[in-house]
């Protein structure tokens, strides 16, 4: 690739970038000298090199070695320049920090070009050649997240190690992993083991809109061992990605009162269940489900070391807990103005253990209440507001809008998408996604005192139930994402220059690379016939009346609204329930 060529190739698109001209080589045994607080994104390069090129680079004190790594003090963080030359020293990164050196050697697998995503070399094995190019690079925001639902559909360990891989190709440096469901719980607790004898397996399947009663008669089942999520964690970390675990309370909780029916309101025995949409059978809100809940976080803080841990908190139905008198008696003994405001409290309770653990929670936008602590991260799914609003209460936030970067939602108004389900929200909606929309600024007023850390994509996966199904929702609207969340803001608009220029650079460097890779994206201009998936019914949900719906707040999701992941059956419910 020329220089020239190499510059209109990166995705996410740098800071700035200064084609030379010519190639530069690096032959099997070029010496690499790496500082050594770099040597992690220095072995990952190397890796691939070595897999993809059939180049081992070799590590050396030699200052002026070939390749060189060095930290750049006056680089933000996250922040590199790259700079490769046909004399000397052939490739120089400046890192600002470790996560700088992780973001450069990508560049450099994307500037090998599309060989560099291949796991054996296919041609020029031994050699590697690199553009004469110069880039200076930072990101945009420091949290770029995406979601993976492991709990709705199992996903083996290989796969989710591949999607880090793919994650990490994207610049993304968070994995947020949804451990626990209604459906599933898929983790082991040593404590507590019919969680995973009972509640990481069902006896059959909805296919289709949770609005169809199609099952499909098979076991569908798999949990993680703790060992299988250390392994994950070190394995995202050696790729610059940090994994943040969700244990998902008060609500979506039916595998673990399946597993322990004392968790449940009625204490009766449960079933995991097995079609999808919102449960009202949510935990009961006493010290002994906070103490379970406060073993399993105990257990997990030794598993994922990272600074955060999610503990869910969406979609919380009051229903059982109004038409019980414990519970009822609980909120009045508690002081609460209402039975409902056991979630918040509930949460915040949960909350402060993980605080006491050395971890800041990671709860959904439902979750900010008086009992949230300050220090908790919302992520802000139901829209904008709900995240500047927490800002507003302190609160740091990550934007993940429903109505933008649920990446489960249909990719396009055509009927063949794989289970039309939810709003369409295609390649370009998803490249045009703006974090903080002047529109929702001018209702909500301005962001803070809590920070907008970034922004996360979702993929929920009800509807996803392989790894080839994840593959096709998330790519190649996840490159858009990853560009959003990476590169400096601008104009993205629909009809913008920048979506040609994305959509050019796509077409022409990334997609094959993406096919290199072996990843089933879905073709710009609709399913190949194999990824189509005739007969489930889908349930497509119209963005634009359900904005008009949403009242001031814009929020386009949560049980009592009605979308894709909630029941607008449950809008029939009781208002806040106050106690007598
Ligand atoms: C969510 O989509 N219920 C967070």
């Amino acid at each position: 690739m020329t220089g020239s060529a190499a510059s209109r190739s990166l995705l996410p698109l740098p800071r700035s970038v200064a084609a030379g001209q010519g190639t530069v080589a690096l032959h099997d045994g070029s010496r690499m000298h790496v500082a050594p607080q770099l040597r992690p994104a220095a072995r990952a390069w190397a890796r691939d090199a070595a897999e993809a090129h059939g180049v081992d680079l070799v590590l050396t004190d030699e200052v002026d070695a070939p390749v060189v790594l060095e930290i750049d003090p006056v680089l933000p963080a996250g922040g590199y320049t790259l700079t490769t030359r046909r004399t000397g020293t052939r490739v120089r990164i400046g890192a600002g920090d470790l996560a700088g050196a992780f973001a450069a050697v990508q560049t450099l697998r994307q500037l090998a070009g599309p060989d560099g995503f291949r796991r054996g070399p296919v041609r020029n094995a031994g050699r590697i050649e690199l553009p004469v190019i110069q880039v200076e690079d930072a990101p945009r925001f420091a949290w770029r997240g995406i979601l993976l639902d492991v709990a709705r559909h199992f996903l083996p360990k290989a796969d989710v190690l591949r999607f880090i891989d793919l994650a990490a190709a994207h610049h993304l440096n968070v994995l947020h992993l949804h451990l626990t469901d209604d459906q599933g719980w898929r983790v082991e607790i040593d404590a507590f083991p019919r969680l995973t004898e009972v509640g990481s397996w069902r006896p059959t399947t909805q296919v289709g809109s949770w609005r169809f009663p199609n099952l499909d008669g098979r076991p569908h089942g798999g949990f993680y061992t703790k060992d299988d999520l250390r392994e994950i964690v070190a394995y995202a970390r050696a790729r610059g990605v940090e994994v943040m675990p969700e244990i998902d309370v008060p609500g979506h909780v039916e595998a673990a009162i399946a597993a322990y029916p004392e968790l449940g309101v009625s204490k009766k025995p449960h079933q995991v269940r097995t079609t999808w949409g919102i449960s009202t059978q949510v935990l009961d809100p006493s010290e002994a489900s906070l103490d379970f809940f406060r073993t399993v976080v105990d257990e997990l803080v030794e598993v994922f070391d990272g600074p955060w841990f999610g503990i869910g908190g969406d979609e919380v139905p009051p229903h059982l807990w109004l038409d019980a008198p414990h519970v009822v008696a609980q909120a009045e003994a508690l002081g609460l103005g209402s039975v409902a405001e056991l979630h918040g409290w509930f949460l915040g309770r949960l909350a402060e253990h993980v605080l006491a653990r050395g971890r800041r929670p990671v709860v959904w936008d439902e979750g900010v209440t008086e009992h949230l602590p300050q220090q908790a991260i919302v992520t802000s799914w139901r829209g904008f507001a709900a995240g500047v609003r927490a800002t507003q209460a302190g609160h740091d936030v990550v934007m993940a809008p429903e109505q933008v970067v649920y990446l489960d939602h249909r990719a396009s108004e055509r009927e063949d998408e794989p289970v039309p389900v939810g709003f369409a929200r295609t390649l370009e909606d998803v490249y045009a996604f703006e974090p903080l929309p002047d529109d929702v600024l001018a209702r909500t007023g301005p962001v803070g005192p809590g920070r907008v850390l970034g922004v996360q994509a979702c993929l929920w996966s009800e509807y996803l139930h392989d790894a080839r199904r994840r593959d096709y929702a998330a790519f190649p609207r996840l490159a858009a994402f990853a560009e959003v969340a990476w590169s400096p803001a601008t104009d993205r608009s629909l009809g913008s220059a920048a979506q040609d220029e994305f959509r050019a650079r796509l077409v022409d460097a990334h997609l094959p690379r993406l096919a290199a890779a072996g990843v089933e994206h879905r073709p710009l201009d609709g399913p190949l016939p194999w990824q189509q998936l005739p007969g489930l019914p889908g349930w497509p949900i119209d963005l634009a009346a359900t904005l008009a719906a949403a009242g001031p707040e814009g929020h386009v999701g949560g049980w009592h609204e009605g979308n894709e992941h909630g029941d607008a059956g449950l809008a029939a419910a009781p208002a806040d329930g106050t106690p007598e």
